[in-house]
């Protein structure tokens, strides 16, 4: 009862809240009352916007920085007075880059581009964070990543370990020396418009030399602008983002991350907006229209989260060899089939766990629900796994990983999430109100055997597209906002 009067106020709250503000703060006591924010800024509805770029090479890593453009962390913050935006993040801050130094950088970082980025991403959270309460917070964070791998650099470790340059028959893409290069950063800090709108950007491309003034023909993109009407509505997020040849594999996420701590796929302490670690019990509300799917490889992911555990269920050091990150997606473009069959087991988790707690193996092809399974992998470090078993890929992380996707289907209608193909894509813009808690505690996660159950604490969640190893140029665009992580 408590969550469906939760639901209520919160619809009431969209309705209202531009119109009549007193209205809207009380529906908002109501949600403080009934489910405490996780974030820092619940549904996006601050003025003063916190947000933050950050760009990964294929194991989350920098390796080298794209000339003149300093370290791929940036950062747009500012406070607003008197309809003034008071920015905390100069530009010279967001070109900071080696050699350069900063309040705090270590002098190991000074030369090292990947240290760098980390000591970076602090001194940016330092600037924009809000400390107005027991627990403080930075920014929202756009994640943008280029897959390609060059498996002849010796960049990327495997599941951890490092690995020296190597040759391999699998067709990691890349077009040669240079493929996992950074991207240029243009950035339009948040300037208020006469009509009272507040709106700023970071866009940019992975083809250095190329002049995206010029038309996107032929070259890689990524754009994410927002918006927000001063003193009413929520932030909206608007994100492009574009393949190539050269190209072919990326991801653009906005991403609520851990205020401290390692976040998902971090192997290093961040900044973020989940000021509080959502557990069992939470809800993820967010409003999102997709304007262009990016084609038949893109899996859009209504919902991304990551964490980090050990094999044997404690929590993450920052050891790579046994730390091991754990991602659960549900993917929602139509175009992507369920890996996961009666025939392919393989791709399937061991067991899945209904609402009511009743354990279904996969074997059982009466009642596994495999449609529902896009793919399943497992950890490359794990001694114990079930048989047969896909191993997630050793070289996109900085530690071995666990992955769980999910697709629309039947089974997650309890918990909010879409039922059908096709539900919340184009045409079909959609407030979700999703119970992620509930669906994340009963996602089959390995763990090395008569080891006690992990507490599974999310350090990021986030939305957006991961358009892998497109055949051809491929565009998606999409809106987000309203975004909240409600802790019931
Ligand atoms: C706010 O700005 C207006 C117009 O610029 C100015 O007249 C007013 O004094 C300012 N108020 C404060 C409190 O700074
Ligand atoms: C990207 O940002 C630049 C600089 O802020 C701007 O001039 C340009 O219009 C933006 N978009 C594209 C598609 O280049
Ligand atoms: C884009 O690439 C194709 C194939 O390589 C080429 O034929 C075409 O001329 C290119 N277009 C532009 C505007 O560079
Ligand atoms: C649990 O739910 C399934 C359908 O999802 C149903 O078949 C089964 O009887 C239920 N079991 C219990 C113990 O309620
Ligand atoms: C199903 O798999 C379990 C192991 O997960 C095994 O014990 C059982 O024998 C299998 N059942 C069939 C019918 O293959």
């Amino acid at each position: 009862m408590r969550n469906y009067l939760l639901v209520i106020f919160v619809g009431v709250n969209l309705l209202l809240g531009g119109v009549n503000g007193r209205f809207y703060k009380d529906a908002e006591r109501e949600i403080d009352t009934n489910g405490m924010s996780a974030v820092g800024d619940p549904g996006m509805r601050r003025n003063g916007l916190r947000v933050a770029f950050e760009a990964w090479n294929f194991c989350n890593e920098v390796a080298h920085e794209a000339p003149g453009m300093g370290s791929p962390r940036a950062a747009d913050c500012f406070d607003v007075s008197n309809s003034t935006l008071l920015h905390k993040v100069s530009e010279a801050d967001n070109k900071l880059g080696i050699g350069r130094t900063f309040k705090g950088l270590s002098t190991e970082a000074m030369h090292r581009p990947d240290l760098y980025a980390v000591e970076k991403e602090l001194y940016l959270g330092s600037l924009c964070e809000v400390s107005d309460s027991s627990k403080p917070w930075q920014f929202w964070m756009v994640m943008l990543k280029n897959g390609n791998f060059d498996t002849k650099a010796g960049l990327c470790p495997e599941n951890g370990k490092p690995k020296p340059p190597f040759t391999t028959t699998k067709n990691f893409p890349c077009f040669g020396e240079g493929c996992m290069n950074q991207p240029t950063l243009n950035h339009r800090p948040t300037q208020l418009l006469g009509d009272g709108t507040m709106r700023g950007w970071f866009n940019g491309t992975y083809d250095l030399d190329a002049d995206i003034g010029k038309g996107l023909t032929n070259l890689s993109f990524y754009e994410v602008i927002w918006e927000k009407k001063l003193g009413s509505g929520s932030w909206v997020f608007k994100h492009r983002l574009k393949t190539s040849m050269k190209y072919p594999w990326l991801m653009l996420y906005l991403r609520a991350d851990a205020t401290k701590g390692f976040s998902g796929g971090y192997h290093y302490e961040t900044r973020g907006m989940l000021h509080t670690l959502p557990r069992s019990n939470f809800k993820v509300k967010f409003s999102l229209e997709i304007k262009k799917g990016g084609g038949p490889k893109s899996q859009f992911y209504l919902i991304d989260m990551g964490s980090c555990w050990k094999k044997n269920g404690e929590p993450c050091d920052g050891d790579v060899l046994t730390d091991v990150t754990r991602y659960s997606e549900m993917i929602i473009n139509p175009d992507v089939p369920a890996w996961c069959s009666p025939t392919a087991l393989v791709n399937c988790p061991p067991y899945h766990i209904t609402p009511n707690n009743t354990k279904i193996l996969r074997n059982d092809t009466a009642n596994f629900p495999y449609g529902a399974y896009h793919y399943y992998c497992a950890p490359g470090n794990a001694q114990h796994l079930e048989q047969p078993v896909s191993l997630c890929d050793p070289y996109s992380n900085p530690q071995a990983q666990e992955i769980v996707q999910l697709l629309p289907h039947p089974i997650w209608g309890e918990y909010g999430y879409p039922t059908e193909k096709g539900q919340g894509w184009i045409g079909d813009p959609r407030t979700w109100v999703l119970d992620t808690g509930g669906l994340a505690s009963r996602l089959y996660f390995y763990q090395d055997p008569n080891t006690p159950p992990a507490e599974r604490r999310w350090t990021s969640i986030d939305m957006g597209t991961e358009i892998f190893v497109s055949d051809k140029d491929e565009e998606a665009e999409w809106i987000l906002s309203d975004l909240d992580v409600i802790l019931l």
